[in-house]
């Protein structure tokens, strides 16, 4: 009797745990699930001589070993070969097609954790274990068992050997983390440290507590289930309980290959645990056996391994870089080190107050992090690797280059250079010029502008326009050319035609950013009218606010910049803008319009433009900076809304007609 009712609570929970952790569709309530837990802890303490070794109540942990078994595998546990680039892929597949025609390939996650192995006999876990040499690994079945998403009883009762990889999410890594310093105990470097220190554990309640998860990617002996893909394969595993990562591709070509890859390249960061590349496998299994195997890897599989986005390098020296608007900026010079694909050996570390949080000094051993398309960045020092030999960063208080004194604006972290005539300013402010988003000189790089400066040819921006009455003398430079020189003075003549957006970029002015030169332009059509503008046209300009409008009053206050204004106007630079204008009309003028429903006599990209072209701006969402809200057929919320908040609303042929005004 009692033994009936431990093996049907078994049954409920292990059922239970199934539905929870593998197909993420729970039929029982958690109090439930505690409830037969209970009741079943309880049974098996009264009747421990009835307790069964599939028994969920494994899961709680308990059981610990005095130390880790060994176990041979029989099969070895083979590891992969790694391929880094788009060419070692290619050549990959090379490799295939001479020995089988029209591959295809499974595409999956490389999942960043430990590889394990798990053993079912008579569809019952009896072994879990590590890799280990490949031969002889150690036997970590206690703390197997408490993952909850491994099965402790598969769907159909066989012998079978699986494998996969064991992992700690991302949130149970920070959340371990953040325990294990509050306690003041080491932290984990990353989440496959933490996952590969808890399954080493003796005591499983520990492990228990870690919250592992698991996929299982491998079948070694897939024929003996006459399968005959991979892929067919994943989804036999399913069908046992075990825990298949979903994001699985099928391809049949390189290009779907890379795709694949590229993808999860992009994608990586969204996903709950933390993945190092993509694995690559021949489907068919037949043709697996047909590759066969070298003494490590198999010949039918490879690993894409991602650039790595966090490396530890040596901070040799702490140098300061005077940018063109004259701040002053400390830079880390690294001991080179290959981060994401390129070689890094200088980053910023933007102003004095990022480098004292981070106690950052020189002769540290510092982690660089690359995320995104962004520049590296120090994230942290490794405090343990200090031998006291290392210097506290002291911030300068005098410009590197030109010796004058700093000055810290209020407010801000930053220190600057204020003499004009800082030699640093110039050059930046002359590489800012040439620029590809400002004049867009080709060719003209950091090093020969300043080199051209140092050498005495380019001074101030309008030199660029008369480096042709040196073309001999240039030519005759080291590493130049007639045809270098000539593409040169090309790229200058070119850069004269430039519409007034680029120059006023170019120009540097404070706060006047590639966005806000653009709008000026379009209000402002030339820049004499620029020039003349007072601070109320300024600030009545759609995104134009008041610390823009001072500055750019400022500028044109300086008489320095007016002359090389003149003189580049002289040079021949265009001063007005070509691209469409804007027609100003008072109905759209500084207003913030939002569209909502379908538009019969005009498109929406068409509302939009002629919207912005009025001097309005659109938005896509009703708040209380809306001015009017246009109203096309079947509106959506957004007229609700506009409603509520008691927003001027247009009809279709209000709009038209305010237009057809203009
Ligand atoms: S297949 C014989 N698939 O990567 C094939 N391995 O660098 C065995 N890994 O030792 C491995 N995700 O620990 C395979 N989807 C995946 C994987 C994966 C992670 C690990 C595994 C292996 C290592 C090789």
């Amino acid at each position: 009797m009692i033994r009936d009712r431990m093996n049907e609570l078994i049954e409920i929970l292990n059922r239970a745990n199934y539905e929870y952790n593998t197909l993420d569709a729970p039929t029982i309530t958690d109090q439930e699930y505690d409830n037969y837990l209970r009741e079943l802890i309880k049974l098996e303490e009264k009747h421990p001589e009835l307790k069964r070794s599939d028994s969920p109540t494994v899961r709680v942990g308990g059981e610990i070993v005095e130390s880790f078994g060994k176990i041979t595998h029989e099969i070895p546990m083979l590891s992969l070969s790694n391929v880094f680039n788009e060419s070692e892929i290619i050549a990959f597949d090379e490799r295939i097609r001479k020995e089988v025609s029209n591959p295809e390939y499974t595409c999956e996650l490389k999942i960043d954790g430990l590889s394990v192995s798990l053993l079912y006999k008579n569809g019952k876990l009896v072994r879990g274990a590590t890799r280990g040499d490949g031969v002889t690994g150690e036997d970590i079945t206690h703390n197997v068992r408490t993952i909850k998403n491994i099965p402790l009883v598969l769907s159909e009762p066989i012998d079978i050997e699986i494998r996969g990889e064991i992992y700690m999410p991302k949130d149970s890594f920070e959340a371990l983390n953040e325990e294990r310093a509050r306690n003041g105990m080491d932290l984990f470097a990353n989440p496959r440290n933490a996952a590969a220190g808890s399954v080493r554990q003796l005591d499983s309640k520990v492990a228990a507590s870690r919250n592992l998860s698991s996929f299982l990617y491998h079948l070694p002996e897939a024929e003996k289930f006459s399968l005959d893909s991979h892929y067919e394969t994943l989804q036999f595993m399913k069908r046992l309980g075990f825990t298949v990562n979903p994001n699985i591709r099928k391809v049949s070509n390189i290009d779907e290959l890379l795709g694949f890859i590229q993808e999860w390249t992009d994608k990586r960061n969204t996903l709950p645990y933390e993945i190092d590349g993509i694995v690559i496998k021949l489907d068919n299994l037949m043709d697996q056996k047909k590759m066969g195997y070298t003494a490590k890897y198999p010949r039918w599989a490879t690993a894409y391994k991602f650039p790595a986005m966090e490396v530890y390098t040596k901070l040799k020296d702490i140098r300061f870089s005077v940018g063109r608007t004259g701040q002053v900026t400390p830079n880390a010079i690294l001991e080179p080190v290959l981060l994401a694909g390129s070689t890094i050996s200088k980053t910023t570390l933007h102003n004095e107050e990022y480098v004292t949080l981070r106690d950052i000094r020189i002769g540290d051993i510092v982690a660089i992090k690359k995320a995104g398309d962004v520049i590296p960045e120090v994230v942290k020092v490794l405090i343990e690797r200090r031998n006291g030999t290392e210097i506290p960063f002291e911030m300068i208080h005098e410009c590197p280059i030109c010796g004058s004194s700093l000055v810290r604006l209020e407010n801000e972290a930053a220190y600057y250079c204020k003499n004009p005539h800082c030699d640093a300013k110039k050059i930046e402010g002359l590489i800012h010029y040439a620029s590809r988003d400002a004049m867009n000189i080709e060719g003209f790089g950091d090093s020969i502008v300043e080199d051209f400066y140092n050498m005495g040819y380019l001074k101030s921006f309008s030199d660029f326009y008369s480096l042709f009455q040196f073309k001999e003398e240039l030519m005759e430079l080291e590493g130049f050319g007639n045809k270098s020189i000539q593409n040169l003075l090309d790229s200058i003549e070119s850069s004269k035609s430039n519409s007034l957006e680029r120059l006023l970029f170019a120009l540097g002015i404070r706060h006047v950013g590639k966005k806000t030169a653009k709008i000026l332009a379009m209000y402002f059509h030339t820049m004499d009218h620029l020039q003349k503008a007072t601070y109320d046209e300024l600030v009545s300009v759609r995104d134009v606010g008041s610390i823009i409008a001072k500055s750019i009053v400022s500028y044109f206050e300086n008489e320095d910049n007016n002359r090389v204004i003149d003189e580049l106007r002289l040079a021949g630079v265009n001063m007005s803008f070509l691209g469409r204008p804007i027609e100003l009309n008072e109905a759209f003028m500084n207003k913030t319009f939002v569209l909502t429903g379908s538009l019969e006599s005009i498109t929406r990209e068409e509302a939009k433009e002629k919207i912005e072209r009025f001097g309005g701006k659109t938005s896509s969402t009703v708040s209380s900076k809306t001015d009017v809200v246009i109203v096309g057929q079947k509106p959506g919320s957004k007229y609700d809304k506009a409603k509520e908040l008691g927003i001027m609303i247009w009809t279709e042929s209000e709009f038209i007609s305010k237009i057809e005004i203009s």
